[in-house]
């Protein structure tokens, strides 16, 4: 840290949860995420969802074509666990250095998650197999029940579902996607070095009422939805800890304006227009500044097996004002979070 001119200078930060898209969605985010990031763990969730080797490949290089020339950006991607997975996607895909993990997505849980896994139990033998590869298993916590309160879903989750798979496969490897809750937190502190958790930037700024603020706010509504303040507090504390468990993963999950300003709008945050600028202004604010760059390019790493990547970036305590929104193509839009609002730190 610089203070004379207030500038922060970390090593090239690595997004462990990022949604791309495909066309021209790809084409309008890839390179925000790229302007930030060396590298993204790219989630499976595309329309058609990205569930055998052969189809990450050719997405891979999809957002490879997409990317300006003169970023690096080196996308690492999932499988989309099914029903229908077999031992072998498994065994060819734990062969592969580009493919990180396999996303595990209760079916109808999410966005674009209706081939997803309707039974954990029959996932058994899948799982078995990527404990014994070393594969890293990624996980929309939250239950489907509609019976279960929606702001408990994370919470039920892991004790009716992530703990009995902890129980049978204690070496298997395993990421919390996306936590949301102090539950979340306490169940990562409490499992073994190979259970980590990623932290977005929208539940570590924001807590539930901004779903509500001044009237409803469908930017700021994603899966799983922000939680109470305690929630928060319990996240950003995880966040700024240092601990190696807990690292980056922004879950940018871009939707056209349309699909958000509707009648039953679809659930994500787009935040990679300005991901590194939201989680300096947490980390500033818990004056953990000197944590930073484990949380963003160090602790993910590590849990990945990932070489730290030798590139740096640099951040200015600036201002500037996120656009209102960036055109897509035909003449839809999409509105990013803190949409027309000031941000602080600005990548350099
Ligand atoms: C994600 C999306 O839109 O793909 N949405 C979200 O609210 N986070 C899916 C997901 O990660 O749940
Ligand atoms: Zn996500």
């Amino acid at each position: 840290m610089n203070t004379a001119t207030r500038t922060i200078t970390l090593r090239s930060p690595d997004d462990c949860h990022l949604h791309l898209r495909d066309a021209d969605m790809l084409k309008r985010v890839v390179n925000h995420s790229a302007r930030e990031f060396a590298r993204a763990v790219v989630m499976p969730n595309l329309k058609t969802p990205v569930t055998t080797v052969g189809l990450a490949r050719d997405y891979r290089k999809r957002i490879q074509a997409a990317v300006d020339a003169h970023y690096s950006f080196d996308p690492l991607m999932t499988l989309y666990l099914t029903d229908n997975t077999q031992a072998k996607d498994i065994t060819e895909a734990a062969a592969c250095d580009w493919l990180v993990g396999a996303k595990l997505y209760p079916a109808g849980a999410t966005t674009n998650s209706s081939s997803g896994v309707t039974s954990v139990v029959g996932l058994m033998p899948i799982l078995e197999k990527m404990a014994e590869t070393g594969m890293v298993l990624q996980v929309h916590g939250e239950v489907t029940d509609p019976h279960i309160d929606i702001f408990d879903r994370e919470a039920v989750f892991i004790e009716q579902v992530l703990k009995p798979i902890v129980h049978e496969l204690p070496e298997l490897r395993i990421v919390l996607e996306h936590i949301t809750t102090q539950h979340g937190v306490e169940f990562v502190q409490s499992s073994g070095d190979n259970i980590a958790g990623t932290l977005t930037p929208q539940h570590l700024l924001f807590n539930r009422n901004e779903i509500f603020r001044g009237g409803i706010r469908p930017h700021n509504y994603c899966l799983p939805v922000l939680k109470r303040e305690t929630h928060r507090a319990a996240l950003a504390k995880a966040a700024t800890s240092g601990s190696p468990k807990f690292f980056l993963g922004t879950d940018s999950a871009p939707h056209t304006q349309d699909a958000k300003e509707t009648a039953c709008g679809c659930a994500g945050c787009y935040s990679a227009h300005a991901a590194m600028p939201m989680y300096t202004r947490l980390f500033e604010q818990y004056e953990a500044l000197d944590k930073l760059e484990q949380f963003s390019s160090i602790a993910g790493a590590r849990f990945y097996g990932l070489p730290l990547n030798q590139g740096r970036i640099t951040l200015a305590k600036e201002n500037w004002r996120v656009p209102d929104s960036y055109p897509v193509s035909s003449g839809k839009t999409l509105i990013p979070l803190f949409a027309g609002e000031q941000m602080d730190w600005k990548v350099a």
